[in-house]
Protein backbone atom coordinates (compact mmCIF):
# COMPACT_ATOMS: atom_id res chain seq x y z
CA UNK A 1 0.00 0.00 0.00
CA UNK A 2 1.50 3.62 -1.01
CA UNK A 3 2.25 5.73 2.13
CA UNK A 4 1.94 8.96 2.47
CA UNK A 5 4.50 9.29 4.86
CA UNK A 6 6.82 9.11 2.49
CA UNK A 7 5.39 11.83 0.07
CA UNK A 8 6.54 15.70 0.96
CA UNK A 9 3.90 17.42 -0.98
CA UNK A 10 1.77 17.40 -3.78
CA UNK A 11 3.94 20.13 -5.47
CA UNK A 12 3.91 23.62 -5.72
CA UNK A 13 1.72 25.87 -6.62
CA UNK A 14 2.84 27.83 -9.29
CA UNK A 15 4.09 25.80 -12.18
CA UNK A 16 7.50 28.24 -11.95
CA UNK A 17 8.07 26.24 -8.87
CA UNK A 18 6.23 23.26 -9.57
CA UNK A 19 7.94 19.99 -10.82
CA UNK A 20 5.18 20.17 -13.27
CA UNK A 21 6.77 18.07 -16.04
CA UNK A 22 7.54 15.16 -14.21
CA UNK A 23 3.46 14.30 -13.33
CA UNK A 24 1.80 16.53 -16.10
CA UNK A 25 -1.68 15.39 -17.75
CA UNK A 26 -2.32 15.92 -21.05
CA UNK A 27 -5.30 17.70 -21.13
CA UNK A 28 -7.55 18.46 -24.25
CA UNK A 29 -6.19 21.92 -24.14
CA UNK A 30 -2.39 19.82 -25.65
CA UNK A 31 -3.82 18.70 -28.60
CA UNK A 32 -6.03 22.05 -29.10
CA UNK A 33 -3.09 24.26 -28.46
CA UNK A 34 -1.11 21.93 -31.45
CA UNK A 35 -3.79 22.33 -33.63
CA UNK A 36 -2.06 25.48 -34.98
CA UNK A 37 -5.73 27.01 -34.75
CA UNK A 38 -5.74 28.32 -31.37
CA UNK A 39 -4.37 32.59 -30.30
CA UNK A 40 -5.43 32.02 -27.00
CA UNK A 41 -5.51 29.92 -24.16
CA UNK A 42 -8.07 31.62 -21.01
CA UNK A 43 -8.11 30.48 -17.71
CA UNK A 44 -8.39 31.89 -14.06
CA UNK A 45 -5.64 32.14 -11.91
CA UNK A 46 -3.90 28.83 -11.02
CA UNK A 47 -5.87 26.82 -13.86
CA UNK A 48 -2.52 26.00 -15.60
CA UNK A 49 -1.28 27.99 -18.05
CA UNK A 50 1.82 28.41 -17.07
CA UNK A 51 2.47 24.60 -16.69
CA UNK A 52 0.60 23.78 -20.04
CA UNK A 53 3.71 26.45 -21.46
CA UNK A 54 6.23 24.56 -19.79
CA UNK A 55 4.89 21.54 -21.32
CA UNK A 56 5.08 22.66 -24.76
CA UNK A 57 8.97 24.58 -24.33
CA UNK A 58 11.00 22.28 -22.12
CA UNK A 59 12.63 19.43 -22.99
CA UNK A 60 13.78 18.96 -26.70
CA UNK A 61 10.66 20.01 -29.13
CA UNK A 62 12.16 22.25 -31.09
CA UNK A 63 9.05 23.64 -32.91
CA UNK A 64 8.04 25.72 -29.35
CA UNK A 65 10.47 28.89 -29.09
CA UNK A 66 11.15 29.99 -25.89
CA UNK A 67 8.05 31.15 -24.42
CA UNK A 68 7.92 35.06 -23.90
CA UNK A 69 7.21 35.67 -20.35
CA UNK A 70 5.97 39.05 -20.09
CA UNK A 71 7.06 39.34 -16.45
CA UNK A 72 8.42 42.65 -15.31
CA UNK A 73 7.92 43.61 -19.07
CA UNK A 74 8.25 47.43 -19.79
CA UNK A 75 4.86 48.35 -20.44
CA UNK A 76 5.58 52.10 -20.30
CA UNK A 77 8.70 52.24 -22.73
CA UNK A 78 6.29 50.01 -25.09
CA UNK A 79 3.42 52.39 -24.57
CA UNK A 80 5.87 54.93 -26.97
CA UNK A 81 5.33 53.21 -29.59
CA UNK A 82 1.69 53.83 -31.26
CA UNK A 83 1.03 54.12 -34.41
CA UNK A 84 -0.87 57.33 -35.24
CA UNK A 85 -1.39 56.29 -38.87
CA UNK A 86 -3.51 53.23 -37.33
CA UNK A 87 -7.22 52.83 -35.58
CA UNK A 88 -6.76 53.19 -32.25
CA UNK A 89 -7.69 49.13 -31.33
CA UNK A 90 -4.62 48.74 -34.02
CA UNK A 91 -2.48 51.06 -32.17
CA UNK A 92 -0.03 48.80 -30.98
CA UNK A 93 -0.10 45.95 -33.60
CA UNK A 94 3.00 47.36 -35.06
CA UNK A 95 5.01 46.95 -32.54
CA UNK A 96 3.92 43.61 -31.92
CA UNK A 97 4.23 42.34 -35.03
CA UNK A 98 8.30 43.96 -34.77
CA UNK A 99 8.42 41.93 -31.55
CA UNK A 100 7.16 38.66 -32.87
CA UNK A 101 9.72 39.01 -35.91
CA UNK A 102 12.30 39.45 -33.72
CA UNK A 103 11.62 36.56 -31.65
CA UNK A 104 11.05 34.20 -34.81
CA UNK A 105 14.13 35.28 -36.20
CA UNK A 106 15.77 34.44 -33.32
CA UNK A 107 13.73 30.79 -32.80
CA UNK A 108 15.00 30.38 -36.35
CA UNK A 109 18.82 31.69 -36.04
CA UNK A 110 18.60 29.05 -32.94
CA UNK A 111 17.09 26.18 -35.26
CA UNK A 112 19.67 26.79 -37.93
CA UNK A 113 22.86 27.57 -35.92
CA UNK A 114 24.62 24.27 -37.63
CA UNK A 115 23.83 25.78 -41.13
CA UNK A 116 24.99 28.20 -43.44
CA UNK A 117 22.40 29.99 -45.25
CA UNK A 118 22.89 34.03 -46.43
CA UNK A 119 19.11 34.53 -45.05
CA UNK A 120 20.58 33.38 -41.51
CA UNK A 121 23.86 35.25 -41.76
CA UNK A 122 21.59 38.23 -42.10
CA UNK A 123 19.01 37.63 -39.19
CA UNK A 124 22.29 37.02 -37.34
CA UNK A 125 24.28 40.01 -38.05
CA UNK A 126 20.72 42.19 -37.35
CA UNK A 127 20.33 40.78 -33.88
CA UNK A 128 24.60 40.75 -32.97
CA UNK A 129 24.25 44.42 -33.97
CA UNK A 130 21.39 45.22 -32.39
CA UNK A 131 21.69 43.23 -29.40
CA UNK A 132 24.85 41.30 -28.91
CA UNK A 133 23.35 38.21 -28.97
CA UNK A 134 21.17 35.91 -31.66
CA UNK A 135 18.34 35.30 -27.93
CA UNK A 136 17.36 38.81 -26.71
CA UNK A 137 15.12 38.89 -24.16
CA UNK A 138 11.83 39.78 -24.98
CA UNK A 139 11.69 42.90 -22.38
CA UNK A 140 14.86 44.16 -24.35
CA UNK A 141 13.49 43.89 -27.64
CA UNK A 142 11.70 47.63 -28.01
CA UNK A 143 13.09 49.47 -24.85
CA UNK A 144 16.29 49.90 -26.66
CA UNK A 145 15.21 53.93 -27.95
CA UNK A 146 16.87 52.26 -31.32
CA UNK A 147 17.14 49.81 -33.72
CA UNK A 148 19.79 49.47 -36.46
CA UNK A 149 18.56 48.28 -39.68
CA UNK A 150 21.70 46.24 -40.43
CA UNK A 151 22.70 43.50 -42.09
CA UNK A 152 18.90 42.11 -43.70
CA UNK A 153 18.78 41.29 -47.56
CA UNK A 154 15.99 43.25 -48.12
CA UNK A 155 16.91 46.55 -46.55
CA UNK A 156 13.75 48.44 -45.36
CA UNK A 157 12.34 51.50 -46.61
CA UNK A 158 9.62 54.08 -46.20
CA UNK A 159 8.77 56.30 -48.98
CA UNK A 160 11.44 55.50 -51.05
CA UNK A 161 14.01 55.93 -48.94
CA UNK A 162 15.86 53.45 -47.11
CA UNK A 163 15.54 53.24 -42.99
CA UNK A 164 18.79 53.10 -41.40
CA UNK A 165 17.66 52.80 -38.05
CA UNK A 166 14.31 53.57 -35.96
CA UNK A 167 15.10 55.79 -33.36
CA UNK A 168 11.83 55.83 -30.77
CA UNK A 169 11.83 58.71 -29.13
CA UNK A 170 11.91 61.04 -31.91
CA UNK A 171 9.05 63.12 -31.95
CA UNK A 172 9.85 64.54 -35.18
CA UNK A 173 9.26 60.85 -37.19
CA UNK A 174 6.64 60.39 -34.49
CA UNK A 175 4.06 60.28 -37.70
CA UNK A 176 5.59 57.90 -40.05
CA UNK A 177 6.81 55.22 -36.91
CA UNK A 178 3.98 52.89 -37.65
CA UNK A 179 5.15 52.54 -41.16
CA UNK A 180 8.80 52.25 -40.09
CA UNK A 181 7.83 49.55 -37.67
CA UNK A 182 6.05 47.76 -40.59
CA UNK A 183 8.90 48.00 -43.14
CA UNK A 184 11.51 46.54 -40.81
CA UNK A 185 9.26 43.74 -39.29
CA UNK A 186 8.52 43.01 -43.26
CA UNK A 187 12.29 42.68 -44.38
CA UNK A 188 12.72 40.57 -41.10
CA UNK A 189 10.18 38.38 -41.83
CA UNK A 190 11.24 38.32 -46.16
CA UNK A 191 14.77 36.61 -43.94
CA UNK A 192 12.79 34.58 -41.51
CA UNK A 193 10.60 33.13 -44.44
CA UNK A 194 13.56 32.37 -46.64
CA UNK A 195 15.31 30.46 -43.75
CA UNK A 196 12.11 28.43 -42.92
CA UNK A 197 12.03 27.59 -46.22
CA UNK A 198 15.58 26.24 -46.62
CA UNK A 199 15.75 24.38 -43.38
CA UNK A 200 12.51 22.70 -43.92
CA UNK A 201 10.52 24.15 -40.73
CA UNK A 202 6.71 23.79 -41.49
CA UNK A 203 5.52 25.19 -37.80
CA UNK A 204 6.84 26.92 -34.95
CA UNK A 205 5.19 28.06 -31.95
CA UNK A 206 5.50 30.85 -29.55
CA UNK A 207 4.29 31.20 -26.44
CA UNK A 208 3.56 34.55 -24.95
CA UNK A 209 2.85 33.43 -21.04
CA UNK A 210 2.45 36.20 -17.46
CA UNK A 211 1.14 39.15 -19.49
CA UNK A 212 -0.56 39.82 -16.16
CA UNK A 213 1.85 40.52 -14.49
CA UNK A 214 2.43 44.33 -14.40
CA UNK A 215 -0.57 44.46 -16.04
CA UNK A 216 -2.24 46.00 -11.99
CA UNK A 217 -4.70 47.85 -13.66
CA UNK A 218 -5.93 47.35 -16.84
CA UNK A 219 -6.12 50.71 -18.04
CA UNK A 220 -7.16 52.18 -21.52
CA UNK A 221 -3.33 51.96 -22.84
CA UNK A 222 -2.84 48.83 -21.62
CA UNK A 223 -6.20 47.39 -23.22
CA UNK A 224 -4.90 48.04 -26.15
CA UNK A 225 -1.82 47.30 -25.68
CA UNK A 226 -3.03 43.63 -25.29
CA UNK A 227 -5.62 43.85 -28.00
CA UNK A 228 -2.65 44.87 -30.43
CA UNK A 229 -0.68 41.65 -28.97
CA UNK A 230 -3.33 39.54 -30.02
CA UNK A 231 -4.24 41.06 -33.32
CA UNK A 232 -0.62 41.00 -34.18
CA UNK A 233 -0.36 37.26 -33.69
CA UNK A 234 -3.16 36.58 -36.22
CA UNK A 235 -1.68 38.90 -38.59
CA UNK A 236 1.40 36.77 -38.44
CA UNK A 237 -0.29 33.49 -37.92
CA UNK A 238 -2.57 34.64 -41.15
CA UNK A 239 0.84 35.57 -42.81
CA UNK A 240 0.62 33.65 -46.19
CA UNK A 241 3.76 34.52 -46.95
CA UNK A 242 5.85 33.20 -44.42
CA UNK A 243 5.72 29.67 -45.62
CA UNK A 244 5.36 27.92 -42.76
CA UNK A 245 2.39 27.45 -39.59
CA UNK A 246 3.45 30.57 -37.20
CA UNK A 247 1.37 30.31 -34.30
CA UNK A 248 1.64 32.92 -31.68
CA UNK A 249 -0.03 31.64 -28.60
CA UNK A 250 -1.11 34.26 -26.05
CA UNK A 251 -2.18 33.02 -22.14
CA UNK A 252 -4.29 35.05 -20.64
CA UNK A 253 -6.45 35.62 -16.97
CA UNK A 254 -10.01 35.10 -17.83
CA UNK A 255 -10.55 37.86 -15.79
CA UNK A 256 -8.59 40.17 -18.08
CA UNK A 257 -9.91 39.27 -21.34
CA UNK A 258 -13.38 40.17 -20.25
CA UNK A 259 -12.34 43.04 -19.31
CA UNK A 260 -11.09 44.22 -22.92
CA UNK A 261 -13.63 45.35 -26.03
CA UNK A 262 -12.74 45.37 -29.22
CA UNK A 263 -14.83 44.81 -32.66
CA UNK A 264 -13.25 41.24 -33.16
CA UNK A 265 -13.02 40.13 -29.71
CA UNK A 266 -16.07 37.63 -30.39
CA UNK A 267 -14.89 35.78 -33.37
CA UNK A 268 -11.57 35.35 -31.37
CA UNK A 269 -13.01 34.19 -28.41
CA UNK A 270 -15.34 31.64 -30.49
CA UNK A 271 -13.55 30.42 -32.95
CA UNK A 272 -9.25 30.78 -32.08
CA UNK A 273 -9.84 30.17 -27.82
CA UNK A 274 -9.46 27.79 -25.41
CA UNK A 275 -11.30 28.27 -21.97
CA UNK A 276 -8.59 25.81 -19.27
CA UNK A 277 -11.35 23.77 -17.62
CA UNK A 278 -11.44 21.25 -14.99
CA UNK A 279 -13.99 19.14 -13.30
CA UNK A 280 -13.59 16.94 -10.22
CA UNK A 281 -12.98 13.96 -12.29
CA UNK A 282 -10.02 15.51 -14.23
CA UNK A 283 -8.16 16.71 -11.13
CA UNK A 284 -8.40 13.55 -9.31
CA UNK A 285 -6.78 12.08 -12.57
CA UNK A 286 -4.01 15.13 -12.05
CA UNK A 287 -3.66 14.20 -8.37
CA UNK A 288 -3.12 10.47 -9.38
CA UNK A 289 -0.52 11.29 -11.75
CA UNK A 290 1.26 13.21 -8.67
CA UNK A 291 0.67 10.03 -6.42
CA UNK A 292 2.12 7.87 -9.17
CA UNK A 293 5.06 9.75 -10.01
CA UNK A 294 5.85 10.26 -6.28
CA UNK A 295 4.90 6.44 -4.85
CA UNK A 296 4.84 3.95 -7.53
CA UNK A 297 2.57 3.21 -10.52
CA UNK A 298 0.03 1.76 -7.97
CA UNK A 299 -0.67 4.50 -6.07
CA UNK A 300 -3.92 6.47 -6.08
CA UNK A 301 -6.29 8.52 -4.07
CA UNK A 302 -8.64 5.86 -3.37
CA UNK A 303 -5.55 4.29 -1.63
CA UNK A 304 -4.12 6.89 0.40
CA UNK A 305 -7.39 8.09 2.01
CA UNK A 306 -9.38 5.57 4.33
CA UNK A 307 -12.61 5.69 2.05
CA UNK A 308 -15.02 6.98 5.00
CA UNK A 309 -17.28 9.47 4.32
CA UNK A 310 -17.24 12.74 5.42
CA UNK A 311 -20.96 14.66 6.88
CA UNK A 312 -23.43 14.45 4.77
CA UNK A 313 -21.91 10.99 3.36
CA UNK A 314 -19.99 13.19 1.42
CA UNK A 315 -16.62 11.76 -0.04
CA UNK A 316 -13.61 13.11 0.55
CA UNK A 317 -12.78 14.26 -2.71
CA UNK A 318 -16.12 15.89 -3.31
CA UNK A 319 -15.98 17.40 -0.04
CA UNK A 320 -12.52 19.06 -1.23
CA UNK A 321 -13.58 20.02 -4.70
CA UNK A 322 -16.42 21.71 -3.56
CA UNK A 323 -13.96 23.89 -1.49
CA UNK A 324 -12.12 24.70 -4.22
CA UNK A 325 -12.90 26.70 -7.86
CA UNK A 326 -12.18 23.57 -9.49
CA UNK A 327 -8.78 24.80 -10.38
CA UNK A 328 -5.38 22.43 -9.91
CA UNK A 329 -3.68 25.69 -7.68
CA UNK A 330 -6.52 24.72 -5.15
CA UNK A 331 -6.40 21.17 -5.39
CA UNK A 332 -2.68 21.03 -4.61
CA UNK A 333 -3.02 23.67 -1.41
CA UNK A 334 -5.66 21.86 0.25
CA UNK A 335 -4.06 18.34 -0.43
CA UNK A 336 -0.45 19.85 1.04
CA UNK A 337 -2.52 21.38 4.08
CA UNK A 338 -4.28 17.79 4.93
CA UNK A 339 -1.03 16.64 4.59
CA UNK A 340 0.98 18.68 7.23
CA UNK A 341 -1.60 17.91 9.47
CA UNK A 342 -1.78 13.82 8.33
CA UNK A 343 1.72 14.16 9.10
CA UNK A 344 1.21 15.28 12.92
CA UNK A 345 -0.35 11.48 13.82
CA UNK A 346 2.47 9.22 14.62
CA UNK A 347 1.01 6.42 12.27
CA UNK A 348 3.72 4.76 10.51
CA UNK A 349 1.36 3.65 7.64
CA UNK A 350 -0.14 6.42 6.76
CA UNK A 351 -3.47 7.67 5.03
CA UNK A 352 -6.23 10.32 4.87
CA UNK A 353 -8.61 10.06 7.47
CA UNK A 354 -11.78 12.42 7.95
CA UNK A 355 -9.99 14.71 10.77
CA UNK A 356 -6.99 15.40 8.25
CA UNK A 357 -9.58 17.16 5.86
CA UNK A 358 -11.37 19.02 8.95
CA UNK A 359 -8.40 20.03 10.25
CA UNK A 360 -7.00 21.61 7.15
CA UNK A 361 -9.90 23.52 5.97
CA UNK A 362 -9.03 26.92 8.35
CA UNK A 363 -5.70 26.92 6.54
CA UNK A 364 -6.92 26.50 3.16
CA UNK A 365 -9.34 29.13 3.60
CA UNK A 366 -6.92 31.24 4.48
CA UNK A 367 -4.97 30.65 1.02
CA UNK A 368 -8.34 30.98 -0.93
CA UNK A 369 -8.95 34.20 0.37
CA UNK A 370 -5.26 35.30 0.20
CA UNK A 371 -5.76 34.12 -3.84
CA UNK A 372 -8.95 35.93 -4.39
CA UNK A 373 -6.84 39.30 -3.37
CA UNK A 374 -4.67 38.54 -6.09
CA UNK A 375 -7.31 37.78 -8.72
CA UNK A 376 -9.81 40.93 -7.53
CA UNK A 377 -7.75 43.15 -5.81
CA UNK A 378 -6.94 44.80 -9.49
CA UNK A 379 -9.91 45.39 -10.32
CA UNK A 380 -11.90 46.45 -6.91
CA UNK A 381 -9.32 47.08 -3.92
CA UNK A 382 -11.84 47.04 -1.09
CA UNK A 383 -13.61 44.12 -2.25
CA UNK A 384 -12.49 42.53 1.35
CA UNK A 385 -15.47 45.03 2.64
CA UNK A 386 -17.79 42.92 0.45
CA UNK A 387 -16.93 39.73 1.91
CA UNK A 388 -17.04 41.44 5.72
CA UNK A 389 -20.77 42.32 4.56
CA UNK A 390 -21.26 38.55 4.10
CA UNK A 391 -19.33 37.69 7.12
CA UNK A 392 -21.70 39.91 9.42
CA UNK A 393 -24.82 38.11 8.29
CA UNK A 394 -23.11 35.05 10.15
CA UNK A 395 -24.73 32.19 7.96
CA UNK A 396 -23.55 31.08 4.97
CA UNK A 397 -26.43 31.78 2.81
CA UNK A 398 -27.88 35.69 2.88
CA UNK A 399 -30.63 37.75 1.63
CA UNK A 400 -30.36 40.34 -0.52
CA UNK A 401 -31.89 43.34 2.09
CA UNK A 402 -29.39 41.61 4.69
CA UNK A 403 -26.28 42.53 2.58
CA UNK A 404 -27.49 45.74 1.33
CA UNK A 405 -27.72 46.43 5.37
CA UNK A 406 -24.35 45.00 6.18
CA UNK A 407 -22.10 46.68 2.94
CA UNK A 408 -23.47 49.97 4.11
CA UNK A 409 -21.84 49.26 7.66
CA UNK A 410 -18.67 47.55 6.44
CA UNK A 411 -17.70 50.05 3.51
CA UNK A 412 -15.21 52.50 3.27
CA UNK A 413 -15.00 56.08 2.23
CA UNK A 414 -12.80 55.12 -0.51
CA UNK A 415 -14.73 51.94 -1.91
CA UNK A 416 -15.88 52.84 -5.34
CA UNK A 417 -18.78 49.88 -5.51
CA UNK A 418 -22.39 50.01 -4.71
CA UNK A 419 -24.18 47.47 -3.19
CA UNK A 420 -25.92 46.09 -5.89
CA UNK A 421 -22.34 46.42 -8.29
CA UNK A 422 -20.82 44.73 -4.87
CA UNK A 423 -22.88 41.89 -4.96
CA UNK A 424 -22.75 41.48 -8.71
CA UNK A 425 -18.71 41.31 -8.69
CA UNK A 426 -18.53 38.91 -5.82
CA UNK A 427 -20.68 36.47 -8.10
CA UNK A 428 -18.63 37.06 -11.59
CA UNK A 429 -15.63 36.05 -9.32
CA UNK A 430 -17.62 33.29 -7.77
CA UNK A 431 -17.05 34.47 -4.31
CA UNK A 432 -21.03 33.92 -4.50
CA UNK A 433 -23.55 31.56 -5.81
CA UNK A 434 -27.35 32.07 -6.26
CA UNK A 435 -29.49 30.12 -5.51
CA UNK A 436 -31.85 28.89 -8.62
CA UNK A 437 -35.56 27.60 -7.90
CA UNK A 438 -36.73 25.11 -10.69
CA UNK A 439 -40.62 24.93 -11.49
CA UNK A 440 -40.20 21.23 -9.85
CA UNK A 441 -40.34 22.57 -6.25
CA UNK A 442 -36.18 21.80 -6.14
CA UNK A 443 -33.36 24.69 -5.99
CA UNK A 444 -29.81 24.70 -6.70
CA UNK A 445 -26.92 26.76 -6.09
CA UNK A 446 -25.61 28.45 -9.14
CA UNK A 447 -22.06 29.53 -8.93
CA UNK A 448 -20.37 31.08 -12.07
CA UNK A 449 -17.36 29.10 -11.78
CA UNK A 450 -19.25 26.08 -12.34
CA UNK A 451 -22.26 26.90 -13.99
CA UNK A 452 -20.94 29.74 -16.33
CA UNK A 453 -23.79 29.89 -18.57
CA UNK A 454 -26.82 30.93 -16.31
CA UNK A 455 -25.65 34.24 -15.35
CA UNK A 456 -26.05 36.82 -12.63
CA UNK A 457 -29.06 37.16 -10.93
CA UNK A 458 -29.86 40.42 -9.14
CA UNK A 459 -33.20 38.77 -7.83
CA UNK A 460 -32.12 35.42 -6.23
CA UNK A 461 -33.92 34.63 -3.48
CA UNK A 462 -30.93 33.86 -1.39
CA UNK A 463 -27.50 33.76 -2.34
CA UNK A 464 -24.73 31.62 -0.94
CA UNK A 465 -21.03 32.43 0.12
CA UNK A 466 -18.70 29.87 -1.94
CA UNK A 467 -17.83 26.84 1.10
CA UNK A 468 -14.20 27.43 0.57
CA UNK A 469 -14.17 30.90 2.44
CA UNK A 470 -16.66 29.86 5.49
CA UNK A 471 -13.82 28.99 7.85
CA UNK A 472 -12.16 32.73 6.62
CA UNK A 473 -15.44 34.44 6.72
CA UNK A 474 -16.22 32.78 9.90
CA UNK A 475 -19.96 31.90 8.83
CA UNK A 476 -22.54 29.02 10.05
CA UNK A 477 -23.72 26.65 7.67
CA UNK A 478 -27.96 26.74 7.49
CA UNK A 479 -28.28 23.42 7.76
CA UNK A 480 -32.46 23.34 7.98
CA UNK A 481 -32.92 25.74 5.52
CA UNK A 482 -30.19 24.89 2.71
CA UNK A 483 -31.21 24.14 -0.53
CA UNK A 484 -30.03 21.07 -2.05
N1 LIG B 1 -1.92 19.85 -16.87
C1 LIG B 1 -1.37 19.88 -15.66
N2 LIG B 1 -0.72 18.78 -15.19
C2 LIG B 1 -0.16 18.82 -13.96
N3 LIG B 1 -0.17 19.87 -13.14
C3 LIG B 1 -0.79 20.98 -13.56
C4 LIG B 1 -1.42 21.05 -14.84
N4 LIG B 1 -1.97 22.28 -14.98
C5 LIG B 1 -1.68 22.95 -13.85
N5 LIG B 1 -0.97 22.19 -12.99
C6 LIG B 1 -0.46 22.61 -11.67
O1 LIG B 1 -1.41 23.50 -11.09
C7 LIG B 1 -0.77 24.59 -10.44
C8 LIG B 1 -1.24 25.91 -11.02
O2 LIG B 1 -0.89 25.99 -12.38
P1 LIG B 1 -0.17 27.27 -13.06
O3 LIG B 1 0.84 27.86 -12.16
O4 LIG B 1 0.24 26.83 -14.42
O5 LIG B 1 -1.45 28.25 -13.18
P2 LIG B 1 -1.56 29.62 -13.98
O6 LIG B 1 -2.83 29.53 -14.77
O7 LIG B 1 -0.32 29.90 -14.73
O8 LIG B 1 -1.77 30.66 -12.78
P3 LIG B 1 -1.39 32.24 -12.70
O9 LIG B 1 -2.51 32.94 -13.45
O10 LIG B 1 -1.43 32.54 -11.24
O11 LIG B 1 -0.06 32.41 -13.33
C9 LIG B 1 0.71 24.34 -10.59
O12 LIG B 1 1.17 23.63 -9.48
C10 LIG B 1 0.79 23.46 -11.82
O13 LIG B 1 1.95 22.66 -11.82
MG1 LIG C 1 1.10 31.39 -14.58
Amino acid sequence: MPNLRELDSFGEVAAEDDDVLDYFLKTGAVDQVLSGKILLVLGRKGSGKTALVRHFTEGDNKDHGKPLSLRSYPWTSHQQLVDQGASPSEAYVASWRLLIAIRLASMVCQLGSNTYLDSLKALQTFLKKNFNSIDPESRAILSRGRLDVNGLTVAPQVAGFALGSIIFGDESRKKVLGLELDSLTNSILNDVTTAIAELGISRLYLHFDELDQGLDQVDETKQKMLVGLILAAREISRSKSLRANICPIVYLRTDIWEQIEFSDKNKITQSASVNLQWDEQSLLQLVNTRLQARLGDEASWSNVEDGKKMRGSQSKWSHITSRTLLRPRDVIQFLNEALQVAKIRPDQNLSFCNDDINESREGYSTYLKHELDDEIGPHWKEWTEALQACSRTETITFQKADFMKNYRRTKGPDNPVNAEKALEMLYRFSVIGCEQRSSKGGSKWSFRYNDPNSGWDAFSPRYKVHQGLKEFAKLKEERAAEAK
